[in-house]
């Protein structure tokens, strides 16, 4: 195992898939968490199925990383869901999934985490999104969740200020991610081509992962300079 250690969660697809491999690559040991698994087959990468809404998953989850590791450099937080449909049309199941897995999942990882900090080293990473700058229609449940996973964030931020660690959050505009699939047809003349891509998010989190750590990033967007669901 290296000296540097990573959790990543929503590690079966997209930007956490992605940022799994970009960590492995930079010589980090990856715990990825997802429901269905990461299909990364590495030496240095950890799969931990689990989901990220039950806080026993969580607690076992950290159980594990303490089990193996002193502590963790970098929490990236990617595991989310998004649906599109108007407000009065959203099911309250598919409301109240969203904060249970954008909200409640971010604030079981940040809750159990604690033992793993090492102060001037770990570095919360939390995929935020320009949902959570601005409403977007048939997005509601989504950007509520967003914007309350930022109260979440920015109250942290100030409750932690003694533990030393750093906060980057990340309000990208829309990336092509299998996250798109089932809701394109939300989105009437929008189309994949002005979203960003797995290569211009890997060169954001490049430059926030490789920053001096005295360095935070807090409120970090970045956006298709054509894209059409830009805030
Ligand atoms: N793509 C974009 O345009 C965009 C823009 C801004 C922000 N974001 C944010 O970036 C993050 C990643 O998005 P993405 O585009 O990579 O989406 P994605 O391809 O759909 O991936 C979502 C990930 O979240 C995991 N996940 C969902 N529910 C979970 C649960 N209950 N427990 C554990 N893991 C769960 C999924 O794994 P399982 O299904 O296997 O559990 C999957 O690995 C999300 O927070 C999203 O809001 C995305």
């Amino acid at each position: 195992m290296s000296s540097l250690t990573a959790l990543v969660t929503g590690a079966s697809s997209g930007i956490g898939l992605e940022t799994c491999q970009y960590l492995l690559e930079e010589g980090y040991t990856v715990f990825g968490a997802s429901r269905s698994g990461s299909p990364i087959d590495h030496d240095n990468f950890i799969d931990v199925e689990l989901d990220i809404r039950r806080e026993a998953d969580v607690e076992e989850l950290f159980s594990e990383i303490s089990n193996q590791e002193d502590g963790l450099q970098v929490i990236v937080q990617c595991a989310g869901v998004f649906d599109a449909s108007p407000i009065i049309e959203t099911e309250s199941k598919v409301f109240r999934d969203h904060l249970d897995t954008n909200i409640m999942g971010a604030f079981h990882v940040f809750k159990h985490s604690t033992e793993l900090i090492v102060p001037n080293e770990t570095h919360y990473i939390t995929l935020l999104s320009v949902a959570a700058q601005k409403g977007f229609p048939n997005v509601g449940a989504y950007c509520a969740s967003k914007y309350g996973l930022k109260g979440l964030v920015e109250s942290l931020k100030e409750e932690w200020e003694s533990k030393k660690v750093r906060f980057t959050n990340l309000y990208p505009g829309p990336i092509d991610t299998p996250m798109w699939d089932e809701v394109m047809d939300e989105f009437d003349e929008y189309d994949r081509g002005s979203m960003l891509n797995l290569d211009d998010y890997i060169g954001v989190l490049d430059m926030v992962v490789k920053s001096a750590p005295h360095i935070q990033f807090p409120e970090l967007t970045f956006l298709h300079r054509s894209g059409g669901l830009n805030p």
